[in-house]
């Protein structure tokens, strides 16, 4: 009885065990508050690898990231997915796909995200540089050139939620821009609020108006609605497509699969875009060189004056902004707080580095902490300074980190790792990095003196890019050449 209350008993082999530590869900969110100091503490204590106890469920922390690559690279006993069928047709409100249901469906979900990357990166790309344009253009190139002033999260929020949706899910029939965008970002905000709470499966039932306003968003994806679209990215087609195959596929379940997209598209998009631009407005000298970086690059000239000529990056002029890069990345190393999860499909014992091994059980968790990687003095020397070209050596990108000597595989996660790692990651950075280049193009900015730095809104640990605590206000103007 008392090992039921408890929690097991730690066998032979298996890493040390924290039994009981949090067991209440509720406890759970405590944890997400405070995840990168709680498993500080830990590792001291109990060293590179430990087993907690969280909301019922045993996860294994693999703390040196030296050790990652032996959880990477065991991807059939170690699996992603099962975690994410538990946990996102709770929290979007579609049936589980991989549950005999849809039979084959998992693969060719799988096979779709193809459509985010290679060669079919361009097309989104060019279409993005449009859909950027078009509402920069039409909300802030007003051809006014005195200060304005605006708030970072809300600028980064309106550009990169409407066109990264124009984008992937196209415009509709007979104009430009959707109507009702205001009213889907709010309540896609509203939406965001509540997800840890959803993702630690707490019944949305439980949750006020989060069904409502999950219903509404749902909505607004319904195929009849959708069919109506235009331009629409090949990844939503074919999905939509894909979903038209299982007429056990209810209409609303489609939408709700699409409203997992939005959320997977901007849900981190956002934030990531705003720490990027953050970081950059904050610091001068950084700026500057990133600015020299992109009109050398771009060798645009002139477009301070003729706002009405549209700009147009090839891919290999995206791909060169090397200190942009640099600059992006490490705005996400400072800001992501994704855990990377695996679930143990059986007992096994996990090799990892020389002789040594430890004992998995199945249905445990095993979990990989970037943000501890990423906050490590022994890998990054003071990881919580932001330094701009941390990331490049020699005019290149730079690839060597090392810990206790040896040079690391993994060394940046914010996408996560091996199979799993996110799709559409190389279009999050092309977009992140066409906005900032088209608002370094064409405006002037300052950050408002006398406001607090930004810290990290820890409620949304553990799943993505942190949003910040609070908005910071800057003023904006056109360049004059
Ligand atoms: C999965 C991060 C942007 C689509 C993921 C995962 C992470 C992540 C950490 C889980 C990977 C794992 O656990 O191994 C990010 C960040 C982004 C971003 C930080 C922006 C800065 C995007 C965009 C799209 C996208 C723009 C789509 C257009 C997806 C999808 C998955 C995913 C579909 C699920 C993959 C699967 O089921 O295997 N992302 N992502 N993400 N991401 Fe992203």
């Amino acid at each position: 009885l008392l090992s039921v209350r408890f929690g097991r008993t730690r066998r032979d082999g298996e890493p040390p065990l924290i039994n009981g530590w949090i067991p209440f869900l509720g406890k759970a969110l405590e944890f997400g508050k405070n995840a990168h100091g709680f498993l500080a503490a830990h590792k001291e204590k109990h060293g590179d690898v430990f087993t907690v106890l969280i909301a019922g469920k045993y996860m294994t922390f693999i703390m040196n990231p030296l050790l990652y690559p032996y959880v990477i690279k065991h991807q059939k006993q170690l699996d992603f997915h099962e975690f994410f069928d538990q946990v996102a047709p709770l929290t979007f409100g579609f049936p589980p796909v991989r549950s005999g249901k849809f039979p084959g469906m998992g693969e060719h979900v799988q096979r779709s995200f193809r459509l985010l990357q290679g060669e079919n990166l361009n097309n989104l790309t060019e279409t993005m540089m449009g859909n950027l344009m078009l509402v920069f253009r039409q909300d802030y190139l007003t051809g006014e050139s005195e200060w304005r002033t605006e708030s970072v999260y809300q600028l980064c929020n309106s550009i990169m939620f409407e066109a990264t949706f124009l984008t992937l899910f196209g415009k509709p029939a007979h104009t430009s821009r959707h109507s009702g965008m205001v009213t889907l970002r709010e309540d896609f905000v509203k939406f965001d609020t509540m997800f840890p709470l959803l993702i630690a499966r707490i019944p949305i039932s439980l949750l006020g108006g989060t069904k409502a306003i999950r219903d509404k968003l749902i909505n607004y994806f319904h195929p009849q609605r959708m069919s109506r679209w235009s331009n629409t990215s090949g990844f939503i087609k074919e999905r939509a497509a894909l979903f038209e195959q299982y007429d056990s596929m209810g209409d609303v379940d489609k939408a709700a699969h699409h409203f997992a997209i939005l959320w997977a598209s901007v849900g981190n998009t956002v934030p990531a875009t705003f720490w990027a631009m953050y970081y950059l407005v904050t610091h001068p000298e950084a700026l500057a060189v990133v600015r020299e970086e992109i009109h050398g690059v771009l060798q645009v000239s002139g477009i301070e004056t003729d706002h009405n000529r549209d700009i147009a990056f090839t891919r290999e002029q995206l791909d060169s902004l090397l200190y942009l890069e640099s600059s992006i990345n490490e705005s996400l190393r400072l800001s992501s707080a994704s855990m990377n999860i695996r679930v143990a499909q059986e007992d096994f014992s996990l090799r990892l580095e020389g002789e040594r091994s430890i004992g998995v059980r199945k249905g445990d968790i095993i979990s990989l902490s970037p943000q501890s990687m990423h906050m490590d003095p022994g890998i990054y020397k003071n990881p919580e300074i932001y330094k701009f070209d941390r990331y490049i050596e020699n005019g290149k990108e730079k690839t060597d980190f090392y810990k206790d000597g040896q040079k690391l595989k993994y060394y940046r996660m914010s996408f996560g790792s091996g199979s799993t790692k996110c799709p559409g990651r190389h279009f999050a950075v092309n977009e992140i990095k066409q906005f900032l280049s088209l608002l370094l193009l064409y405006f002037d900015v300052e950050v408002l003196e006398g406001q607090e730095p930004c810290t990290l809104d820890p409620s949304r640990a553990g799943l993505g890019i942190l949003l910040p605590a609070s908005d910071v206000q800057i003023r904006y103007r056109l360049r004059r050449s």
